[in-house]
C-alpha cells in the first residue's frame, strides 16, 4: 500500500473498480494490526488510539474524508461497507489489546518478549541453616529423647516475669548483672517492659499454664547491655531447662545434666559441680566440663598451660540448681508436694566450644565464608 494512502483520494490511488476496494482495506488492516502488536503499555495504546481513531486527523477520519466522501457514486457502497467493517474489526482488536495490557498477560506480545521455556533456569544457591540453629536442634534432640518438650516465650517481658517471679525483687543485687534494655513506651501505656535478659521467665510462664509433671526446654534470644567483644554480645542465645514433678531429686538433676553433656561433647568428658548462687534455685551450682581442648590436663599443645581453660583443666559451662521453693509460690504450686531442677545454658558459648570458634561476633556478621563452613 502506498504510504499514507488514506491521505489521498481513490482516484489518485488509481482505485476505480469496486473489486480493488477490499484489497485497499485489507492492507490498511494489516498495517493497523502490525502497529497494534507493538503496543504494550497504556501510553502507547493511547497514542495508537489517537493516531487511528482521532476525530480530527485519525487514519479513519482521513479515510472517510478522502476515500468515502470523494468516491465515485458507483464505488461508495463498497467503500462504506469496508470502512464500517474495518472500524468494527479495529475496535475489537484494540479492546483485546487493552485487556491484555491491563491484566499483564500479554499473549500477543512480540516473540522476543515471550518467556522461552527451553532456556536454562536461574540457579539460586541454596543456603544452609545457621550454626546457632543447628546447635539448637542438636540440643533439642538430646532433651526431647529423654522426655522434654520445647516451648518458647516472648522476647519482650515484664519485670514481673523477668525478675520478681524468679525471686529477684527490686533492688536485689543480681539485677545489676542484668542492667538492661527497657522499652520506651507511649505515655499512659501499661509498663514497664524490657527485652528479656534470660530465658528463665519462660519457667514461670510454663508453670502458670501447666500442672506438674513439667519437663521443658526453652531455646531463645536474650539481651543484655554488654559491649561486644570476643565473648560478649548485646544479644545472644540461651536454652533454659525446667523439670518439676512430685519426686525429682538432686540425683535426677545431675544425671540429666551429665547425660546431656556426654551426648553433646562426647562420652569421654568429665563433669563437676561447684556451689554457686541464683535467686531462683537452691542449692545452685555452676556446672563445669573437663576442658575439651587439652583433655582436662591443663597443658596446651605447645607444652605451656592450655589457653582455653587457663591451665585449670575445667571449662565453666552453665548455671543450674534445684528450683527454689519460693518460686513455686509465684505459680501456685505446692512447694511441699513438688520439687524440680532448672538450668540455663549460653548457646553461643556451647557452640563456640564444640566447634572451636573463638569469637562470638562471627555468629552475627553473616559472612558466608564463615557460614559455609557449617553446611
Ligand atoms: N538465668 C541465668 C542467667 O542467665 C542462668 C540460669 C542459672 C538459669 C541457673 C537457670 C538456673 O535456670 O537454674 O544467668
Amino acid at each position: 500500500m502506498p504510504e499514507k494512502a488514506h491521505e489521498k483520494t481513490l482516484a489518485v490511488l488509481g482505485v476505480t473498480a469496486a473489486s480493488q476496494v477490499s484489497g485497499l482495506f485489507s492492507e490498511l488492516a494489516a498495517t493497523a494490526a502490525n502497529e497494534l502488536g507493538r503496543v504494550d503499555s497504556r501510553d502507547l495504546f493511547e497514542k495508537f488510539r489517537v493516531e487511528w481513531l482521532g476525530r480530527k486527523s485519525g487514519v479513519l477520519t482521513l479515510a472517510a474524508d478522502n476515500w468515502l466522501k470523494q468516491a465515485a457514486p458507483e464505488l461508495k457502497p463498497a467503500v462504506g461497507q469496508e470502512l464500517n467493517k474495518f472500524k468494527r474489526d479495529l475496535e475489537s482488536l484494540m479492546a483485546a489489546r487493552l485487556a491484555a495490557i491491563e491484566s499483564g498477560s500479554d499473549d500477543s506480545a512480540p516473540v522476543r518478549d515471550r518467556v522461552d521455556l527451553s532456556l536454562p533456569g536461574v540457579i539460586r544457591p541454596v543456603g544452609s541453616r545457621h550454626l546457632i540453629r543447628q546447635v539448637f536442634s542438636e540440643i533439642e534432640d538430646i532433651f526431647v529423647s529423654i522426655g522434654f518438650s520445647v516451648v518458647e516465650g516472648p522476647e519482650i517481658e515484664t519485670p514481673y516475669y523477668n525478675f520478681e517471679a524468679l525471686n529477684i525483687p527490686e533492688f536485689h543485687p543480681v539485677r545489676e548483672d542484668m542492667d538492661t534494655f527497657y522499652l520506651e513506651l507511649p505515655k499512659g501505656a501499661p509498663g514497664p517492659l524490657l527485652l528479656r535478659t534470660h530465658t528463665s521467665p519462660v519457667q514461670i510462664r510454663t508453670m502458670e499454664k501447666r500442672q506438674p509433671p513439667v519437663r521443658v526446654i526453652v531455646p531463645g534470644k536474650v539481651y543484655r547491655r554488654d559491649n561486644p567483644d570476643a565473648t560478649h554480645s548485646f544479644m545472644f542465645h540461651q536454652i533454659e531447662g525446667l523439670a518439676v514433678d512430685s519426686d525429682i531429686t538432686f540425683c535426677d538433676f545431675t544425671g540429666t545434666i551429665e547425660y546431656f553433656v556426654k551426648q553433646f561433647f562426647g562420652p569421654s568428658v568429665k563433669t563437676r559441680f561447684r556451689p554457686s548462687y541464683f535467686p531462683f534455685t537452691e542449692p545452685s551450682v555452676e556446672f563445669d566440663v573437663s576442658c575439651i581442648f587439652c583433655g582436662g590436663g591443663g597443658t596446651g599443645a605447645g607444652g605451656g598451660s592450655c589457653g582455653k581453660c587457663k591451665g585449670s583443666g575445667w571449662i565453666e559451662l552453665f548455671g543450674a540448681g534445684m528450683v527454689d521453693p519460693a518460686v513455686y509460690g509465684f505459680v501456685n504450686y505446692d512447694p511441699k508436694k513438688v520439687s524440680g531442677f532448672a538450668f540455663g545454658m549460653g548457646m553461643d558459648r556451647l557452640a563456640m566450644l564444640k566447634y572451636g570458634i573463638d569469637d562470638i561476633q562471627v555468629f552475627f556478621q553473616n559472612d558466608v565464608r564463615f557460614l559455609k563452613q557449617f553446611p
